[in-house]
């Protein structure tokens, strides 16, 4: 039985003032499950700040990014190794966002994954297409290229530590969610790729939904059996928004 996971990623918003608002009103709300891990992904300046305040609670703490280097003539990157010692149990890695502004491709988000495992840290792997691939009937090709950069490189048991987010990129922000039969298709793809190189690992993987997930339609998208939780934009951003997804989730 995999445990869900609802990851709010608040991508490049916020500030110290708004942070101490939202976090107050989710380690109210939040208290904690058996059924469902938590965390939120603030911008990195934030991380230290946000840890603290979450410090001895039950919702964990990841970055949005990381480097693929440990150390280095990087300038502006961060190493995940920075990202564990403050306090970071995830990052996100391959976020489509990322993909299309600073170019990266498969490969390199496939060495982010490996050095955010190298640091103990538990990768986020985005997936997905744009809307043109869809329309074009190539959704399949598109994830399967970018979850096989990571097989191949990483291997299939690194999948172990590691956790899979579909977000089809029309999706993302759109307010167009896909239907619960789009998202269940390409989340039954990912888990059967992975299960055609080990059915273990593929039986505990959580595959998370991204894009314009909502408090209204969660629970519809997180009741389909592939679905295991979800990787939230703008609604990670609203208290009452953000519990009622994690409570979807429960
Ligand atoms: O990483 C999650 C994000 O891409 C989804 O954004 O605003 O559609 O929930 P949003």
């Amino acid at each position: 039985m995999r445990k869900a996971l609802v990851a709010g990623n608040w991508k490049m918003n916020g500030s110290m003032a708004s942070n101490r608002e939202l976090l107050s009103a989710l380690k109210e709300a939040i208290p904690g499950s058996d059924a469902v891990d938590v965390a939120v992904c603030p911008p990195a300046v934030y991380l230290p700040d946000v840890r603290a305040q979450l410090q001895g609670g039950s919702i964990a703490v990841g970055g949005q990014d990381c480097s693929d280097e440990t150390s280095g003539a990087y300038t502006g990157e961060i190493a995940a190794g920075m990202l564990k010692e403050i306090g970071c149990e995830y990052v996100i890695v391959g976020h489509s966002e990322r993909r299309a502004r600073q170019r990266e491709d498969s490969d390199w988000v496939a060495r982010k994954f490996i050095a955010a495992q190298a640091a103990g840290l538990v990768p986020i792997l985005c997936v997905g297409e744009q809307l043109a691939d869809r329309e074009a009937g190539q959704t399949e090709a598109v994830v399967a290229e970018q979850l096989d950069a990571v097989l191949d490189q990483a291997g299939v048991a690194a999948f172990e530590r590691g956790v899979v987010a579909y977000e089809p990129v029309w999706a993302i922000g759109t307010g167009l969610t896909a239907t619960p039969e789009q998202a269940a298709e390409v989340h039954r793809f990912i888990r059967d790729r992975v299960a055609a190189r080990d059915s273990s690992v593929a039986g505990g993987l959580r595959i998370l939904y991204g894009g314009s997930v909502k408090a209204d339609n969660a629970a519809g998208l997180f009741a389909l059996p592939d679905i295991d939780g979800g990787l939230i934009g703008g609604a990670s951003l609203d208290a009452g928004s953000f519990v009622a997804i994690v409570n979807a989730a429960g």
